[in-house]
């Protein structure tokens, strides 16, 4: 058994932020974000939480999948950006939705998340554990940023996808995962320092920090890898695949994966000028916009791709 996608969601939050807004409130343009960049907007969260866009993602997966919350028996949230330390969000969602059968955690592999959380789904599928689950990619990364480093901070956007996947027999064709902690300074955000009575520590609040060069030169390098690797053991031509849905960072990461796999751009859908950098959040938010504009059909033969801090990376030839 595999893991097969039967249904999705997404949520956005409605305050939209453009790189004009952003022109004046710091030292930026939007010729420099659209042209380095390809990002033209994001959303960025003033009323939601993560677990509230998760929330919202995960009843539109559900009403698209027409299944019932409590047919769930998993729910798995890629995050790092979670209201609370504990419980997980994906427990909050659990309570939420009330699915009271299912078997709730979070994971974090960052931008790679909702990459992640679909292998644990399939290997739970194929040891016969579990046969429905929600996976989920949420991130409400604006609270993260320091939003005087112009060279992160209009990079990233808030929100939430979503996928309800079932045990079938024609779901995940091939996957590829890995991770290079030795090389995780290169994108990074500390969480609260040792601080107890016995050792005093006024460290402050850290924020996101990138050494944007490297995770491009990574990027570009590792994720035509990760493709190559998912085809060439399904013995899958690139051009069978109708669409790339990759992680959206950086317009040029996804121009570059396009070149090297020597398939056209209008195989890659994008939507980071609308949405920026949603981190876990962005390869389901593009798969349930293609998935709603009837650009997917069933058999249709279609690539996820994630990376991100980590450093991690995933992909996964899938039957719609
Ligand atoms: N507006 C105007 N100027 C800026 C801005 C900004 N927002 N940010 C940086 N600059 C300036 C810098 O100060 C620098 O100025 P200087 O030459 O006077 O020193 C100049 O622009 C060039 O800066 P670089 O950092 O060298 O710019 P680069 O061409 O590398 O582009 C970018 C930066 C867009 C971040 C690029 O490296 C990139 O996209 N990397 C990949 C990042 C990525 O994909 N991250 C996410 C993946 S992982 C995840 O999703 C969690």
């Amino acid at each position: 058994m595999t893991a097969r996608i039967i249904g999705t969601g997404s949520y956005l939050p409605s305050n939209v932020v453009t790189n004009h807004d952003l022109e004046k409130i710091m030292d930026t343009t939007d010729e420099w974000i659209k042209s380095r960049t390809g990002i033209g907007q994001r959303h960025i969260a003033i009323e939601e939480t993560t677990t509230s866009m998760a929330v919202e993602a995960a009843k539109r997966a559900l009403a698209d999948a027409d299944t019932t919350a409590d047919e769930l028996d998993l729910i798995v949230v890629g995050t790092v950006s979670a209201d609370r330390h504990f419980p997980s969000t994906a427990c909050e969602i659990q309570s939420a939705l009330g699915a009271v059968n299912a078997t709730a955690f979070d994971i974090n592999a960052a931008c790679s998340g909702f990459l992640f959380g679909l292998g644990i789904a399939n290997a739970y599928f194929t040891s016969g554990t579990f046969k429905k689950a929600l996976i989920i990619g949420a991130e409400t990364l604006s609270k993260m940023m320091n939003w005087d480093d112009r060279s992160t901070c209009v990079l990233f956007g808030d929100g939430a996808g979503a996928a309800i996947v079932e045990a079938a027999e024609d779901g995940i064709i091939s996957m590829t995962q890995g991770s290079d902690g030795a090389k995780g300074g290169v994108l990074s955000c500390y969480n609260r320092p040792v601080n107890n009575p016995f050792v005093k520590n006024d460290t402050a609040l850290d924020y996101t920090s990138m050494n944007g060069q490297e995770v491009f030169k990574f990027a570009v390098r590792t994720v035509p890898e990760a493709i190559t690797k998912v085809l060439g053991e399904a013995n899958v031509n690139p051009d069978e695949v109708k669409y790339f849905v990759l992680h959206q960072a950086n317009v040029r990461i996804i121009e570059s994966v396009a070149k090297r796999l020597n398939q056209p751009m209008d195989k890659f859908p994008t939507n980071l000028h609308m949405c920026g950098n949603t981190s876990a959040a962005s390869v389901p938010i593009l798969l349930d916009e293609i998935n709603k504009k009837g650009m997917l059909e069933k058999g249709d033969k279609i690539v996820l791709a994630g990376f991100g801090a980590g450093l991690t990376w995933g992909a996964a030839l899938i039957n719609w």
